[in-house]
């Protein structure tokens, strides 16, 4: 319709207060003000905003994790060859499906890297694994590194839509999430949030002239308009699309977006659970533990988890005999580890009901025991 009539493209869409509509729309849902919220176009560009964006000097360092996305981690790459910074690789506890790992276990390793460190700037980190689907406790660990004073970029990617998001409450500077993932939006469509116009960052880096550049924007210069404007603003942009983001946001706040992050961790406890009684000696690596659980299950059924080859074929078999999509990921278990651990993983959604479960889990069973 946008394409068919130009006129309403330029009055109507092109417009800020259509804009603001959308964001005005969006904002309470995710415990934010509306001048807090940018449409963006997904995770990547989010992280990438704002990583680039930021004014590093050489002697800075960056605490992130060693379960990162590229979509974080190439950014960091950026920052570290352009202005001399120290990216350093946090250790996770990963679960093995052997010790138990508690939401203190994350806090610790964040607490020590930051001790560890003079100088930290920033810290990056994933709000959930996209490898092993563990929810790190992100609400601590940003009141830790506020305590340091030091900003945080949050990688949200698989949150939005999953999780009942409060940004306020959770206090991070930076959370970038994607539209098109849990949150069921139209492709390349995401959510940025600037935490109260990046005040707070002007006081923790009060030694940089412009702690943030907004080199991803066509109106970087205006300072008066602030920084959602600013930052909304990257030439024409795709306002359908943004607008059908918002739809799918109003239709998560209908149904209630606590309820839905409770419906999709059942759904996941029973995954996990039915897998685990089913092939007891497959290897879990997502903690079925309060607190540190999503719609996420990562699991490596076959005997050697470096076999990449084998569980590949396992996936496609899943998917050609049975119907079950799902995917593969690879991580170290520990970042010295010479060789990656590959496993499956299952994302159980909204539109699933116990019954795909009990399907995924018996087809799972039946190819494990003819492979
Ligand atoms: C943890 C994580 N971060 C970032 C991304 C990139 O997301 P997007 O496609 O929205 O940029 C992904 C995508 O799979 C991801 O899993």
């Amino acid at each position: 319709l946008v394409a068919k009539y130009p006129w309403d493209m330029k009055n109507k869409f092109g417009s800020w207060p259509y804009v603001a509509e959308m964001v005005a729309d969006v904002a309470p849902g995710f415990g934010a003000n509306p001048d807090e919220i940018i449409l963006s176009r997904n995770t990547t560009d989010g992280l990438c905003s704002i990583i680039n964006g930021l004014h590093f000097e050489p002697g800075d360092v960056i605490l992130t994790t060693h379960h990162e996305h590229i979509a974080a981690t190439s950014p960091l790459n950026v920052v570290k060859h352009r202005f001399g910074v120290e990216v350093v690789e946090i250790q996770l506890p990963v679960f093995t499906g052997i010790e138990e790992v508690t939401q203190q276990d994350y806090i610790e390793a964040f607490r020590e890297a930051i001790e560890a460190h003079q100088n930290v700037r920033l810290i990056v980190f994933s709000h959930i694994t996209y490898k092993t689907g563990t929810a790190l406790p992100a609400k601590e660990i940003c009141s830790l590194a506020k305590q340091h004073q030091i900003p945080t970029l949050v990688d949200g990617a698989h949150t939005v839509g999953m999780f009942d998001l409060d940004f306020h409450d959770m206090d991070c500077d930076f959370y970038a999430g994607s539209g098109h993932k849990w949150q069921c939006g139209p492709g390349a469509t995401g959510i940025l949030y600037v935490r109260d116009n990046g005040n707070r960052l002007n006081e923790y880096w009060s030694d940089r002239d412009n702690p943030l550049w907004l080199i991803n924007s066509s109106l970087s210069h205006a300072d008066h308009l602030g920084k959602q404007l600013q930052m909304q603003y990257i030439g024409n942009d795709n306002y359908p699309a943004k607008q059908a983001l918002v739809e799918s946001c109003k239709m998560w706040d209908e149904i209630g977006r606590d309820r839905i992050e409770a419906r999709i961790l059942e759904l996941s406890l029973q995954c996990k659970t039915q897998l685990s009684y089913a092939l007891p000696d497959a290897k879990m690596y997502s903690p079925n533990v309060e607190g540190l659980m999503s719609g996420l299950t990562t699991f490596n059924p076959l005997s050697d988890v470096t076999d990449k080859e084998r569980l590949t074929l396992f996936r496609d078999r899943l998917r050609e005999e049975y119907g079950y999509i799902v995917r593969t990921t690879s991580f170290k278990v520990h970042k010295d580890d010479a060789h990656q651990t590959h496993a499956l993983r299952i994302s159980t959604h909204l539109f699933h009901d116990e019954r795909d479960v009990d399907g995924l889990v018996e087809a799972i069973v039946d190819l494990y025991y003819s492979f």
